[in-house]
Parts: C-alpha cells; sequence; structure tokens
C-alpha cells in the first residue's frame, strides 16, 4: 500500500469509529424510551437504529462539511436525521410485503424482534424524527439553511428520491429493464439518499449552487459504485459479515447491475466510477482525504 492510501485508511477508521460513536450517543439521547403505551414504539425503532449499520450517510456529511470546515456538531445532527431516514427504509423494505427478510444488521427484523405493525410505526415515526431532528433550531442558526436541508431531504426520500427507486426495484421482479433503466432505479433508490449527504455539508456552509457541482458529480459516481457493490455483495458476498440475507435478487428474478453486465464489467465498472469520483474533488486538497478514502471503501467493503 503507498503511503496515500495508507493515510486515507487510517482518517477513513478513525472517522467512522468517531461517527459510529456519535450517532449511537444521539440516537440514544434522541430516542429516551418513555414510560407509557409508547414504550415499545421506541424499543422498535432504539433496536433498528442503534449499534448497527455502515452509517455510511452519516460519515459522508461529516466528509464533504469537512471540506468546508463545519463545526462538528451540525453535521453529526444531519447526519443522525439522514441515518433515521435510511433506517426508516431498511424497516419497511424488510417487511413481508416488500423483501420479507429475517435478518438485517446481524439481528432479527423490526418486524421479526416486535412485529408488523410496531415495525410500519417505528419506520413512519423515523421518518418524522428526521424532520423535526434537522428544522430543530440546534441543527443550524439560519432558518433558511435549516429549510434547505428539510426540503433537499424531503426530495431525496419521496417519489423523486428513495421511495420512487423502491417502487421501480419492485417492477424490476417482473418488467425486463435495460441498463438505462436499472441505473436510474438504483439512482433513486440508492443514490438520493447518499447525494443528500453529500449535498448536506455544502448546504450547511451555504455554498451556492454552481459551487455544489464537484460534490454533485462525485455523489453520483459512488451512489453508483455503492449500489453496484451491494449487487455483487448479493451474489457473492458472505451473510455472517453483511448481517442480512444475501442471494436474493436472482430467487426475485430482478435485473440488476450483476444481471445485466456481468460480475467481472460489474466490477470494472464500479472501479471506474470510484476513479472518475475522485476526479471530481481534483480541485480540493487534503480537506478532501476522507472523502476521497470513502470513495474506495464504498467498492472495497464487504458488509
Ligand atoms: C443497505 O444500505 C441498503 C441499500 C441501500 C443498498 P447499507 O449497505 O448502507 O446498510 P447499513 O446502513 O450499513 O446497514
Ligand atoms: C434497499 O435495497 C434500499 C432501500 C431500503 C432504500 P435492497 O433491498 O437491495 O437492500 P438490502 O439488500 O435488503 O439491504
Ligand atoms: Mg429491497
Ligand atoms: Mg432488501
Ligand atoms: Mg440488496
Amino acid at each position: 500500500m503507498d503511503d496515500d492510501l495508507a493515510a486515507g485508511s487510517c482518517i477513513l477508521a478513525d472517522a467512522q469509529d468517531e461517527v459510529a460513536d456519535g450517532i449511537d450517543r444521539l440516537f440514544e439521547q434522541l430516542l429516551t424510551v418513555p414510560d407509557d403505551p409508547r414504550e415499545r414504539l421506541y424499543r422498535a425503532m432504539r433496536h433498528a437504529a442503534i449499534a448497527g449499520g455502515k452509517r455510511l450517510r452519516p460519515l459522508l456529511v461529516r466528509a464533504a462539511g469537512d471540506l468546508f470546515h463545519i463545526d462538528r456538531t451540525p453535521s453529526l445532527r444531519v447526519g443522525a436525521a439522514v441515518e433515521a431516514m435510511h433506517v426508516y427504509s431498511l424497516i419497511h423494505d424488510d417487511l413481508p410485503c416488500m423483501d420479507d427478510d429475517d435478518m438485517r444488521r446481524g439481528k432479527p427484523t423490526v418486524h421479526r424482534a416486535f412485529d408488523e405493525a410496531t415495525a410500519v410505526l417505528a419506520g413512519d415515526s423515523l421518518h418524522a424524527l428526521a424532520f423535526e431532528w434537522l428544522i430543530d433550531p440546534a441543527t443550524h442558526a439560519d432558518p433558511f439553511v435549516r429549510a434547505e436541508l428539510v426540503q433537499e431531504l424531503a426530495r431525496a426520500s419521496g417519489p423523486a428520491g428513495m421511495a420512487g427507486g423502491q417502487m421501480m426495484d419492485l417492477a424490476a421482479e417482473t418488467a425486463n429493464f435495460d441498463l438505462r433503466t436499472v441505473t436510474r432505479l438504483q439512482q433513486l433508490k440508492t443514490g438520493a439518499l447518499i447525494g443528500f449527504s453529500v449535498e448536506a455539508g455544502a448546504i450547511l456552509a451555504r455554498i451556492p449552487a454552481e459551487g455544489r457541482l464537484p460534490l454533485r458529480g462525485y455523489a453520483r459516481d459512488i451512489g453508483l459504485a455503492f449500489q453496484i457493490a451491494d449487487d455483487i455483495m448479493d451474489v457473492e458476498g458472505d451473510e455472517a459479515l453483511a448481517g442480512k440475507a444475501l442471494h436474493k435478487d436472482d430467487a426475485a428474478g430482478k435485473a440488476t447491475f450483476v444481471t445485466l453486465m456481468g460480475l467481472e464489467r460489474a466490477r470494472d465498472q464500479a472501479t471506474a466510477l470510484v476513479e472518475q469520483a475522485t476526479a471530481h474533488l481534483a480541485g480540493f486538497g487534503e480537506e478532501a482525504a476522507l472523502l476521497r478514502a470513502i470513495a474506495r471503501y464504498v467498492v472495497e467493503r464487504d458488509r
């Protein structure tokens, strides 16, 4: 490993630990269990949200915030909001009416550990809390910044983003989607929240739209690379490491990057996207080291 790569993995490991710790601590505070009949709902949210996952989206908020020397406290709060949105999407994705999965992040899924109705409500609640946390003055003193964060997260999670992508993903089981359509599907399903996470750093720093172009290019490329890696992992990953059931896409007859391109081309494509993502950051110096390390991580990860 050359020196830059070694330094990059050090920066990444430190930031991952710190973000994972910070997000857990924030969720502990924000999801305190009340002593009333909603206790089960809070326990279900905590089961899904605390101590689990790679925390990629909060890590991206922090890395993009670092570019503009944003304080860590607001970027952690925005990270918690986007992670809450992501966790809600996972809870609902695992439901019997969707992917019908029993394991997530190495633990039973929420509808397994609790019940279906509780899982639906835990997802609904995390979705609402994400916006409540963003609009709280503790996130940023400027109400225009908070409003933009809310607007962008709404866009990224709704029908023009994650939920729309999930609809296309269900359709992919029966339709014969071509590569263009699968790319669009993945950009919505996974790319939109990743895009929000990166953009949030620029929003917090009040960077005007034209200054955000390199970041948008970076986010688009790592979003796709991330989903290609997820599709490759579905074929040849290790369930114990992934903490979830694999080999489901093929069984469902779903068009993915791997079914359309084959494993080898999918791998090459992911590597090319990482290089392209890094090229978008050419105008930045050392302050983009974490973003560069994350770009490599999204395809090299084993979980
Ligand atoms: C899994 O997301 C679902 C997809 C969008 C492919 P992650 O791979 O980020 O899951 P966690 O957060 O680490 O559990
Ligand atoms: C889930 O995609 C994506 C969202 C929840 C938005 P997948 O169904 O491919 O994710 P896994 O493989 O269950 O983590
Ligand atoms: Mg799914
Ligand atoms: Mg799934
Ligand atoms: Mg998958």
